[in-house]
């Protein structure tokens, strides 16, 4: 079973986004054949700072692979080091009605925001299908919001193989649900997210000191006692939440452990789970960086192994569509 999945390098990794993605990546590593790679240029369609932008994905991969993403074990890359991927995105347009991809929910959002819509945005879910197809997956994990992107990308190989004989394999999207829904620290019935303040999400590289301040000042509810109550305690439940994920207490453990004490002990408590159950992550992550030429490496080497992979299926297309 090959399993394949982007991640686009823009914000830091929250726990969040760990918790609901990266984790559930690593399960996936351990049983699967697995391509992660670095969705750079998906990251470029929405207005982008190009000066910094190269050290944004090598943060990133940095990121991926100090919260235990091993190269050992899947392919690593940087989606713009191969070519085949664009010729691909390209080659799959022309079977792709322009309809669907308007009518994409995701670009219909996204183009909202912008005074101008450029062809990059529309073509989003073509460029995703291309990183899907050519590489014959199995299985794409991925949230919510991307599901109808999947959906797409079996459209799209069901047209080219009707048009033109069997090439590509339908991919089954793998839904990572939200089991553990982590709301911002800010406003705790809004989801945490990287596009909010910093003060509102925390990482899991950030520092002790960065996680005592936020914690401590994390928006709580009136009265004082520690209660999962998500409608009527919705800051306190998010923190009971986040102590029951990293300490693996149970909430009702929690409840009683926390039962004659205010919130500020409780809080004191958390920030020491926190800053121990980080720990590793931070240790990795700075010995990664210290050696930014072991990451190149590591992208480098993924990119090798990719390319051999995706070598039959881009041949085919070639012959298939009449290229010389
Ligand atoms: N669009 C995805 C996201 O924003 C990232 C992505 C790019 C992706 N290419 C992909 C995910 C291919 C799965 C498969 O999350």
């Amino acid at each position: 079973m090959r399993v394949v999945t982007g991640i686009r390098p823009l914000g830091d990794l929250h726990i969040g986004n760990y918790l609901n993605t990266v984790k559930q990546y690593l399960e996936l590593q351990e049983k699967h054949e697995c391509v992660f790679f670095i969705a750079d240029l998906h990251g470029i369609t929405t207005p982008y700072k190009s000066n910094i932008y190269r050290k944004e994905v090598i943060n990133k991969a940095a990121d991926i692979l100090a919260a235990g993403i091993d190269p050992e074990k899947c392919i690593v890359y940087v989606q713009s080091e191969i070519k085949e991927i664009t010729e691909l995105a390209y080659l799959l347009s022309i079977v792709t009605p322009a309809g669907d991809l308007q009518r994409m929910t995701q670009f219909k959002e996204k183009s909202k925001k912008q005074k101008e819509v450029n062809a990059a945005l529309l073509n989003y879910p073509v460029l995703m299908s291309a990183d899907i197809l050519i590489f014959q997956a199995d299985i794409v994990p991925v949230g919510k919001d991307q599901k109808q992107h999947i959906e797409l990308s079996r459209t799209v190989a069901r047209k080219f193989n009707n048009q033109f004989g069997k090439t590509f394999k339908e991919p089954e999207a793998k839904i990572l649900e939200s089991s553990a829904k982590i709301m911002s620290l800010r406003e705790p019935k809004k989801k945490m997210s990287k596009s909010d303040p910093e003060q509102s999400r925390i990482s899991i590289f950030d520092s002790p000191k960065s996680i005592k301040k936020k914690i401590m000042t994390a928006v709580t509810d009136t009265g004082k006692e520690i209660r999962y109550d998500p409608k009527k305690k919705p800051g306190i439940s998010n923190l009971v939440k986040i102590y029951s994920l990293f300490s693996k207490k149970s909430i009702k453990e929690l409840e009683k452990e926390f039962k004659e004490k205010g919130y500020a002990e409780f809080k004191k408590s958390l920030v020491g789970i926190l800053t121990e159950s980080f720990k590793p992550f931070r240790e990795k992550r700075s010995n990664i960086v210290k050696k930014e030429n072991n990451i190149r490496e590591i992208l480098e080497q993924g990119k090798k192994k990719a390319e051999v992979l995706i070598q039959p299926t881009i041949k085919k297309v070639r012959k298939k569509v009449g290229l010389v």
